[in-house]
């Protein structure tokens, strides 16, 4: 039996319980919180102790893998605690709120036999694998460019609710720290590492509510040679499908949902996302659950988990470059 805790019991905790409750060798044995009524809600929901602190918790209970589901600012620090104390992790994205956080945290999985994994779930999709796929495959010729688009609706009581989110202490960033960082992990992911990018982070719909920005766009130039460009913002009247268009010289890949591949010939292929039937689960989707159940499986292989910090290092260094651009005077943004 592999034993598991989870540490931050807030919104996205309940697809972590979720997951850990499909797998039958898998077993809950505590929950941290440093709010005394989440702590007592998700310690009585599953009948385990709860901690108000999570070093006790992991000296105590020695659990084999923690979730790591805090506000931003804590993902690298208690993952290097919970790694140096070779407890397994996964962490909620992004790998950390800056730099050289990330950078430590980095270090650490590298000198650690323990694994890590963060949580960039989309590479999961049906639709993301299919990609990665048909471009691995090399039947589409060269990646020439892409563009992609968030175009969601974030309103003050979001933020209200849980004000670490709208702040530079907290989020480490707004919209691209926490909701476009997907998008920028998945064009990162298929169309190549970035050589280079230019953009601008700005606060439109919600100044004065939050610190952080709520709409950035940037053009980013490719190892390879592909170019894309990428608009995301907070400020959409609708939660919209998240667009990712990639151009190859033989094919053009679109995702909106599902992914619709045309080809040069004229011929057109659909590849259906999966859907989750109720719940959280229909809000969150499946691949969460795939992505830690496959962490489960793959503990005792050799190696690193694929989506390790130094490979959700590279969403978190493009989105810090956009920032040292648009903050010049404000390195606490990046640092
Ligand atoms: N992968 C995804 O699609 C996805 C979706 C939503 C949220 N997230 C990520 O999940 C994380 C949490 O987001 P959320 O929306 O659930 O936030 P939340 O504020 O609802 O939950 C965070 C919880 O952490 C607790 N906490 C704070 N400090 C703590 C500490 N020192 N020790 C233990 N617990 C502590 C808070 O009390 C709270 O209950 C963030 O990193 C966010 O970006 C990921």
């Amino acid at each position: 039996m592999t034993t598991a805790a989870i540490i931050g019991c807030g919104d996205i905790s309940t697809v972590h319980f979720a997951a850990i409750a499909t797998m039958d060798d898998v077993q809950l044995v505590a929950v941290c919180d440093t709010d005394p009524a989440r702590l007592k809600a998700a310690a009585a929901a599953h009948d385990v102790p709860g901690y108000a602190a999570y070093l006790e918790m992991l000296n105590e209970v020695r659990p084999d893998v923690v979730h790591i589901c805090t506000p931003h600012h804590l993902h690298a620090s208690v993952a290097a605690d919970c790694l140096e104390r070779g407890v397994n992790v996964i962490v909620e994205k992004p790998l950390a709120h800056t730099l050289a956080e990330g950078k430590r945290l980095i270090e650490v999985a590298e000198r650690s036999p323990a694994k890590i994994a963060v949580c960039f779930q989309n590479r999961y999709n049906a639709t993301s694998q299919a990609m990665r796929k048909m471009l691995d495959d090399g039947g589409l010729g060269q990646v020439i460019g892409a563009s992609a688009t968030v175009m969601w609706h974030r309103n003050g009581d979001y933020y209200r609710s849980r004000p670490w989110r709208g702040t530079w202490a907290g989020g480490g960033g707004g919209l691209m720290m926490n909701q476009a960082i997907h998008t920028v992990d998945l064009l990162q992911w298929l169309v190549g590492d970035v050589a280079k990018v230019e953009g601008r982070a700005s606060t439109r719909s919600l100044s004065g509510v939050i610190e952080v920005e709520d709409t950035a766009e940037f053009v980013a130039e490719h190892v390879g040679g592909a170019r894309s460009v990428f608009y995301a913002t907070l400020a959409n009247a609708v939660n919209a499908p998240v667009t990712l268009d990639i151009v190859t010289e033989k094919a053009t890949l679109s995702l909106r949902g599902d992914l619709t591949i045309t080809y040069a010939d004229g011929t057109v292929e659909v590849v259906r996302e999966r859907v989750a039937e109720s719940g959280g689960r229909a809000y969150w989707g499946v691949s969460h659950e795939l992505l830690i159940t496959d962490f489960y499986a793959r503990l005792g292989e050799p190696g690193p988990f694929w989506i390790n910090p130094a490979e959700a290092g590279k969403s978190l260094a493009i989105i810090k470059d956009i920032y040292a651009q648009s903050y010049p005077d404000m390195p606490g943004r990046v640092a």
